[in-house]
């Protein structure tokens, strides 16, 4: 195991009911700014449930954020908070509401210009405390310090780290999450599992507790997430799935490991260029990364299908590919497509996303790498 340092400072306030619970956790006195999305939150009960556990605070909203959140919305939040002196940001909503107010957290105060904390990863000096009440699980947003911003004007999508961005506490009630259109549900089953992947199909690292860790995530979103497709109300589904996607991206399981982002980084590039969900970029990409960094994968994949998967005959060169298929088809049966051109993408579109990584470079993938990987999937 390598060497490793773990700060987890986020309180999870988790169960029925527990919006009511925002009284205590926000500081008297404090002015608060409620940031949400589209507006799913109007519709579902849950802004009503905010409203009455604010009472007694002096709160004013931001709605709009949208999902991949952009910079250009951001910066608007950032001037109506200096106008009105807010001291408190509650984010309610998805990952894109929680990210997109860690960045508006982290601009308030920066002096210079505030795209710089993303583009190039200027220290954050101070934020504004952040609490959250997540709708959707997937992002792990809600217990990590990560933050990812679009750039509309650029087509980039790019993100940042800071502890001073971690939510001081987030409310997961997991009956918030039956509103969810089953494509959400999917990304969100699909994204908890390849950040586990991302941290844990790397070279062995002798760590077995992580490594039991990523396969009992992996394990529950198999057994949950098609169920909260097919009983949407069922609370103990939601809530195992809500509190594996949590876990999935906390930094617990990465502790130690050795860690592989390619198939996020080639995502947000497919989603910046050509709008695909979060989740559906990584049903799409995972298997080809996997395929092009075979060598590398290997082991670990040979693991997670015996352990996760039941895969235990013939070669392990059979036994490898059957756990990538096994992967692949799990996506499926959750409703996500995992090629290209069924999202109306052709070979074309190859290029310009390997492009930006002989551009910018990457740790861990060459552009003629990201070639190969995207090739496979079209
Ligand atoms: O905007 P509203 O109206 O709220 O609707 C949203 C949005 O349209 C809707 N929604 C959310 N909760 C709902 C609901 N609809 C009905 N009922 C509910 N309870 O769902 C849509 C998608 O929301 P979004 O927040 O965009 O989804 P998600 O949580 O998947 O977040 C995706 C973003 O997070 C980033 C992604 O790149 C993407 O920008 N990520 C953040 C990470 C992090 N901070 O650690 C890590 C991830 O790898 C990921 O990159
Ligand atoms: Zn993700």
């Amino acid at each position: 195991m390598e060497n490793f340092s773990y700060l987890n400072p986020v309180k999870i306030i988790f169960g029925r009911q527990t919006i009511a619970k925002l009284t205590n956790e926000i500081p008297s006195g404090a002015k608060v700014l409620v940031t949400y999305g589209g507006g799913s939150i109007k519709k579902n009960g849950v802004y009503e449930q905010v409203k009455a556990s604010l009472t007694g605070f002096d709160w004013l909203e931001f709605g709009g954020i949208e999902p991949n959140p952009r910079y250009e919305t951001c910066m608007k939040a950032v001037e109506l908070i200096r106008k009105e002196k807010v001291t408190f940001l509650l984010a309610v909503g998805g990952g894109s509401v929680a990210d997109g107010t860690k960045l508006i957290a982290a601009a308030v105060n920066f002096e210079g210009n505030p795209w710089d904390i993303i583009a190039r990863h200027a220290p954050v000096a101070s934020a504004l405390p952040i609490g959250v009440v997540l709708t959707l699980p997937a992002t792990g947003t809600e217990m990590n310090g990560n933050s990812v911003i679009t750039r509309a004007a650029t087509q980039e999508k790019l993100s940042f780290s800071s502890p001073l961005v971690y939510p001081k506490f987030s409310i997961l009630d997991p009956e918030t999450t039956y509103s969810l259109p089953p494509r959400q549900v999917s990304n969100g089953v699909v994204d908890a599992f390849v950040h586990v992947a991302e941290q844990y199909i790397n070279p062995p690292a002798s760590a077995p507790l992580q490594d039991y860790y990523a396969e009992s995530i992996l394990k529950v979103l198999i057994e949950e997430g098609p169920k909260a497709l097919s009983a949407p109300n069922d609370y103990s589904v939601r809530a195992n799935v809500m509190w594996a996607a949590t876990m999935a991206l906390n930094g617990l399981i990465g502790c130690g490991v050795p860690q592989d982002w390619s198939t996020h980084d080639i995502g947000h590039e497919l989603t910046a260029l050509h709008g695909l969900d979060h989740g559906q970029t990584l049903a799409v990409v995972m298997p080809g990364v996997w395929r092009t960094l075979r060598a590398q994968k290997f082991e670990k994949l040979l693991q997670m299908g015996k352990r996760v998967f039941g895969i235990t005959n013939g070669a392990p060169e059979a036994r490898v590919e059957a756990a990538i298929d096994a992967t692949e088809n799990f996506f499926r049966s959750l409703g996500t497509k995992t090629r290209l051109s069924e999202y109306g993408l052709d070979a074309s579109i190859i290029e310009p996303v390997a492009q930006r990584f002989a551009v910018r470079g990457h740790a861990f993938i060459t552009a003629d790498m990201v070639r190969e990987a995207l090739r496979q999937r079209v």
